[in-house]
């Protein structure tokens, strides 16, 4: 997908202190970093960030990390951001692929909000579900694996299931129209999924885990 380009998007991420611009230095650190041991929660495409933003007011009590690769998308967020104080908040500008870079098996949970689609078989890799990307998840996961996916691209979600189960992971909830779903799935919504929803698109959801 083609995104609004920002100019100097780079420079002015970079004054916000949610921003952390070496985040290498903190692999294995983050609990100190953030000083306390509460679990970290990671969104992998956090794009204009209401969902990661959201969480983290919701629950003060979990750390979380939202990871985005544009940095015209986190003008938004680091705008939203600048009035508001949420220590358990950091963000990062980088590919989703270099993840294990910044992290040791630190990880809770992973969130991965209307990813892009990556229809074309040639391009499969690329999904965020692929077993490329799950086994470089299994190096950041603590103990268990929890994944929540939320996308409105039927493709990419049928492929998903298809993927999580061959990896041996365990689903908790699927939901195929999950703002219509009769057990009240709570899910804090993001940007893309409002849009959505005023397109009156079904939104899938799973929550998986892997205990093993
Ligand atoms: C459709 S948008 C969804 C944004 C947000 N999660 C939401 O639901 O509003 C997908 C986002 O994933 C980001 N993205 C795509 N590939 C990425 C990658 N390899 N690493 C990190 N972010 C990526 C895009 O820049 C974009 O912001």
């Amino acid at each position: 997908m083609e995104y609004i380009k920002i100019k100097d998007a780079n420079k002015i991420i970079s004054k916000s202190p949610y921003l952390v611009t070496n985040p290498k230095n903190y692999k294995n650190k983050w609990n100190s970093f953030f000083q306390n041991n509460n679990k970290i929660c990671l969104e992998l495409g956090m794009g204009r960030g209401d969902f990661i933003i959201n969480m983290a007011k919701k629950f003060p009590n979990i750390n979380f990390i939202g990871l985005e690769i544009d940095d015209s998308q986190m003008v938004t967020a680091v705008n939203k951001l600048s009035s508001l104080d949420l220590p358990n908040l950091k963000l990062i500008n980088a590919d989703a692929m270099d993840i294990a870079e910044f992290f040791g098996k630190e990880i809770d949970t992973i969130y991965l909000t209307f990813s892009e689609p990556w229809p074309k078989k040639i391009d499969e890799k690329k999904r965020f579900t692929h077993p490329v990307y799950l086994k470089l998840y299994d190096r950041v996961f603590k103990k268990q694996k929890h994944i929540i996916m939320k996308t409105d691209n039927k493709g990419l979600f049928a492929h998903s299931l298809e993927y999580l189960s061959e990896y041996w992971y365990v689903f908790n909830v699927v939901s195929l129209d999950l703002h219509n779903d009769e057990r009240k799935i709570e899910s804090i919504m993001t940007d893309w999924e409002k849009k959505c929803l005023q397109d009156k698109k079904e939104i899938y959801y799973l929550d998986a885990t892997f205990s093993g």
